[in-house]
């Protein structure tokens, strides 16, 4: 599977040489052999595997938060589309979250194993009655932090793709406006094409800042990004 090329006579391996190739095999589809390929070869694929992150979407939490300084010890966070739970990692040592003293809700509709410190619901986001159960998880409290990584699998079909994505974003915002304490930051996967207007209109008014963000760690040739609104001004603040 490898490629063992033999060295130079230099001795070095170029990157080339370096690179993992996977070969097609019966049965497996172009694009999966694709897929393993690009995992083998990920920079962050092995880091998150030596620093003990479940996912190298790791990363893009932690490059948001190095950038725009969301979590300080104490805090409270909202994790939506939380598996399979780096996002709630990294918030979980942030804030500083104990199995005893939990300050971290994750929120998704697939499995998920246990994160000391982290509350995890297995419930579709998008039910009618997830926003009460999160917040009863949260055990009254609001929070300091929403953030989403949700994302629905593509259908193929642009148009309905995008509607889609809209709605979870949408969704996801109406959320933290509700749950947030003034001050709170929320951040939400976006897609290119950026966040509807209307909806980038909406968050203006409610948080005091707002940026589109595309984390070093987000693939270069993948159409996402992260939307992020700082500075809460409070349930009410905002003429709607
Ligand atoms: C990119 S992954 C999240 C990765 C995660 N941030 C991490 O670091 O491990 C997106 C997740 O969103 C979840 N998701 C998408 N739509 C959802 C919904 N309506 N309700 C709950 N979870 C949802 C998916 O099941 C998937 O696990």
């Amino acid at each position: 599977m490898a490629n063992n090329k033999a060295l130079g006579t230099g001795g070095r391996k170029s990157d080339k040489d370096l690179k993992i190739r996977v070969k097609t095999a019966k049965g497996r589809k172009v694009a999966s052999t694709k897929w393993l390929e690009r995992q083998l070869n990920d920079p962050y694929v092995a880091r998150a595997r030596a620093e003990g992150y479940r996912s190298r979407a790791a990363f893009k939490i932690r490059e948001i938060n190095e950038k725009h300084k969301l979590f300080k010890k104490g805090m409270r966070v909202v994790d939506l589309g939380a598996a399979p739970g780096g996002w709630s990692q990294v918030a979980a040592s942030a804030v500083g979250s104990t199995t005893e003293h939990p300050l971290i809700v994750g929120i998704d509709y697939l499995d998920m194993d246990a994160i000391p410190g982290v509350i995890l619901l297995k419930k579709d986001f998008t039910e009618e009655d997830a926003p009460a159960m999160l917040i009863e998880a949260m055990g009254g409290h609001g929070a300091d932090v929403v953030m989403s990584d949700m994302a629905w699998p593509t259908t193929g079909h642009r148009a309905t793709d995008h509607l889609r994505i809209v709605h979870l974003i949408e969704i996801a915002a109406d959320f933290a406006i509700q749950v947030l304490n003034p001050g709170g930051s929320f951040v939400a996967k976006v897609f290119q094409g950026g966040t509807e207007h209307e909806l980038l209109h909406m968050l203006k008014r409610h948080f005091a800042t707002t940026f589109h963000v595309k984390p070093p760690s987000s693939r270069k040739d993948s159409a996402e990004a992260y939307l992020v609104a700082k500075g809460f001004k409070g349930s009410g603040s905002a003429e709607d």
